[in-house]
């Protein structure tokens, strides 16, 4: 294994911050966390203010923290997103740029980046797209901008679904799939990338130890599928009939504009850095990820 690293963790208190630290500290690193409320260093990314030490003698920095996107898109909400990515993101750079050290920073960032409908599957080389959630992820990335020109390394984890039962969109989904009154959304046919949360632990993980990765790097599993497909593989997960549809105004109707850009977004995203690397998944079906996830 890699020589040990001293790791300041964003958003550890969050779904993937949660199972990421832990192994990360079982494979010999030192974790600290940065919260706004709890753990080991305080922030305020709203505010500009962050613990003088949280970066004293870090050589990463994995950012996870940002307003959660699983809400009303008001004027509001939208500008917390955006927001708490932008400051939280800024203030960081800032702070790495006066470390003597050279520092990998490790950011989360969205398959959204490139939009929110394609009609071609996107590796890694394809341009951003469209919507609110591309613009944030844009901003999102561009903020280390100034890292990479001052030598730092920089990855972006443009991450898709994240598949675990306690947290995220499967966990919003289960209780109606596990009622029998699942369905397919909208039309069915729109493409969903996903990943299980054991998985993007793995690529966090990897991240971290091999100084080589740098740059965008698409976090999905190599099958991305249809959302008919995912509702048919939840309903053999769980043993559930998933004959009630939810239909796409509905969807808009509840949702507004989140709904549009999530629930009803079609984009099949390739995983083509994570290929070349060799990286093996330990879910790359979604059939044997839910079946193993969802097992009681
Ligand atoms: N889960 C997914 O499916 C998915 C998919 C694509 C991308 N991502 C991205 O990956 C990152 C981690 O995801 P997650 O699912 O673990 O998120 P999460 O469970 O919502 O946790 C995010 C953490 O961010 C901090 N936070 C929340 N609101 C904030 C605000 N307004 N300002 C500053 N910090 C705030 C909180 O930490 P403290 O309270 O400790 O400060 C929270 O625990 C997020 O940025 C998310 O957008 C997730």
């Amino acid at each position: 294994m890699s020589s040990n690293k001293t790791i300041l963790v964003t958003g550890a208190t969050g779904l993937i911050g949660q199972a990421l630290c832990p192994k990360l500290e079982a494979q010999g690193h030192t974790v600290r966390s940065l919260s706004r409320s709890s753990g080991d260093f305080r922030w305020n990314p709203a505010q500009g203010k962050i613990d003088p030490a949280a970066l004293a003698g870090v050589d990463t920095v994995v950012h996870l923290a940002g307003e959660s996107v699983a809400q009303r898109w008001t004027a509001a909400a939208k500008r917390r997103i955006l927001d708490s990515r932008l400051a939280s993101s800024s203030l960081l750079v800032q702070e790495i740029l006066k470390c003597e050290q050279p520092v990998s920073y490790i950011s989360a960032s969205g398959i959204n980046f490139y939009g929110y409908q394609k009609s071609q599957p996107v590796d890694e080389s394809a341009e951003s797209g469209e919507g609110f959630l591309a613009e944030v992820c844009r901003h999102w990335e561009g903020a280390a901008d100034r890292l990479g020109a001052a030598g730092h390394r920089c990855v972006f984890v443009r991450t898709g679904v994240v598949l675990s039962p306690r947290g995220g969109a499967l966990a919003k989904m289960l209780p109606p799939f596990k009622a029998g009154v699942g369905g397919k959304v909208g039309s069915g046919q729109q493409m969903m990338s996903w990943i299980s949360l054991n998985d993007l632990v793995r690529i966090y993980l990897r991240c971290v130890e091999d100084a080589t990765i740098a740059g965008p790097l698409n976090a999905v599993a190599p099958e991305a599928v249809s959302n008919l497909e995912f509702t048919q593989a939840m309903g053999a997960a769980l043993k559930r009939p998933t004959a009630v549809p939810l239909p796409a105004f509905a969807v808009k109707l509840m949702f507004g504009e989140m709904g549009r850009e999530t629930l009803l977004s079609d984009l099949q995203v390739l995983p083509a850095q994570l290929q070349a690397m060799g990286f093996g998944w330990e879910h790359e079906r979604i059939n044997d990820a839910l079946d193993e996830l969802l097992q009681s």
